[in-house]
């Protein structure tokens, strides 16, 4: 296990690529079981998540081949309908198997994800789903067990829980849906970019999906799927991550590969706060460089095109170094604030209460040792030693090689100090 041992204070400049998206890989690499076909999926980031989804898929019975960012997949008839608890317990994203292996087997036993550090993350609305569309469903051995003896048939859902839709929910009963008996309409479907790259790769495969990106999704099923090729689309949250970065402590950052209108709930908010965004004509790449007077600012999570919960945590570490008083409520996970305490161990003036940050600006940060808890927090906490006087070390590394292609390389590229260094002291945390 790795910690990372940062350095504060070196202004970060220059130019990166933005890699694909790992929320958009997962689905997508899971909706390779839909066909025998080979699918080529195109800038898979190269972080654990992936891999364990296709070490998932592997074990499966697929053929999987990764090369410079590329995976080839085959999924031929015989692959097995049950996924281990070993694998499966390492990321809770794997209950995106859920609607593919029903649509190719009409039976599947996956493991239930537990709770994790940011919440309770319950399946009730995926369970729903599936049962809407004739499943079965039971839990037997800490397994959901769901047959469809007489096969998935399309009906009407409504996918809206307490906090919002469900972003991989939604995901799941689109890849059940393809290759069900008539149509499915999904009501208050998530709009999530994601949810969109997924169904234009589902469209790709020779699926019928309409309205993705939009609230009502209508998917006409059909027989049989084939293979295709697919680019995913550039990481939001990394590049948002990254913008934060740059309006913390640098001279100015120019991110590549990013799409602007994915940005918007990011930038809207920098620009209030009075940092620089420039995004090129195209929209496919940005320039953010720091206020000189920055403005403390106010967040509200929101399912797309809201803000992000995933963009919190980073965002926090931001106002912890902005004059004034700013307020972060996650209305998606309310309890997602664990980076709150470390980053108080580095100085910061924090105080949260029933899903809400207020934090109050202070001058300066100082390194210290620090534990990450979850992904998005482990980006905080990064940001903040950057930021920090003196050195930090940020144990627990493995939770942002979760869902970050080469941070520390892309970091020092930038002019960051940073190492990466085995921590023997390491105790594990159970995944999030
Ligand atoms: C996805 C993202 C994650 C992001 C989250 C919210 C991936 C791989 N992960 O997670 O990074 O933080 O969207 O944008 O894409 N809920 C229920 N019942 C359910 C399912 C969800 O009540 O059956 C609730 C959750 O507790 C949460 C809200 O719905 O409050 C949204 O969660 P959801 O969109 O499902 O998150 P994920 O799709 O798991």
């Amino acid at each position: 296990m790795d910690k990372l041992i940062v350095e504060g204070g070196h202004k970060l400049s220059g130019s990166i690529n933005i890699s694909g998206s790992k929320n958009a890989s997962l689905p997508i690499l899971a909706a390779a079981l839909l066909t025998d076909e080979p699918v080529r999926i195109s800038r898979v980031p190269d972080v654990s998540d992936t891999n364990y989804m296709l070490q998932i898929l592997s074990q499966l019975g697929a053929s999987v081949e990764r090369s410079s960012g590329t995976v080839r997949i085959e999924s031929p008839e015989g692959i097995s309908s049950s996924a281990s608890y070993e694998q499966v317990r390492k990321m809770r994203a794997s209950i995106c198997l859920l609607g593919p292996m029903m649509a190719r087997m009409k039976r599947c036993t996956l493991p239930l994800p537990g709770g994790c550090v940011i919440g309770d993350r319950p399946v009730d609305l995926h369970v729903r789903a599936i049962q809407a569309l004739g499943a079965r469903v039971r839990v037997k051995g800490g397994n959901l067990v769901i047959d469809a003896p007489n096969g998935l048939v399309g009906t009407t859902v409504d996918m809206r829980g307490d906090s919002g839709p469900t972003v991989l929910g939604t995901d799941n009963l689109m890849m059940a849906a393809v290759l069900a008996e008539g149509t499915t309409v999904i009501e208050s479907a998530a709009r999530e970019p994601e949810v969109v790259d997924l169904a234009n790769f589902l469209n790709k495969m020779g699926a019928r999906i309409e309205g993705a990106g939009s609230r009502t999704i209508t998917i006409h099923g059909v027989e049989r799927l084939h293979g295709c090729e697919h680019t995913v689309i550039p990481d939001r949250i990394e590049a948002g991550t990254f913008m934060v970065a740059a309006a913390m402590v640098s001279d100015g950052l120019t991110l590549n590969r990013v799409w602007r209108p994915h940005m918007k709930a990011i930038s809207d908010l920098l620009v209030e706060c009075g940092h620089t965004v420039e995004f090129n004509e195209e929209g496919t790449t940005v320039y953010v460089a720091p206020a000189k007077n920055p403005r403390s600012g106010k967040i509200l999570t929101n399912p797309y095109p809201g803000y992000p919960t995933d963009m919190q945590a980073q965002m926090t570490a931001l106002f912890a170094l902005t004059p004034g008083i700013s307020v972060v409520k996650d209305t998606i996970f309310p309890q997602r604030f664990m980076h709150c305490s470390e980053l108080k161990r580095m100085g910061a003036n924090i105080k949260v209460d029933n899903g809400t940050a207020i934090i109050t600006g202070v001058e300066s940060l100082s390194g210290a040792p620090v534990m990450a808890s979850d992904l998005r927090a482990s980006a905080a906490l990064v940001l903040a030693a950057l930021a920090a006087e003196g050195t930090t070390e940020i144990h627990r590394l493995y939770h942002i090689d979760r869902g970050y292609e080469m941070l520390d390389e892309k970091l020092m590229s930038l002019g960051a100090k940073v190492s990466r260094v085995l921590d023997l002291d390491a105790v594990p945390l159970e995944e999030s």
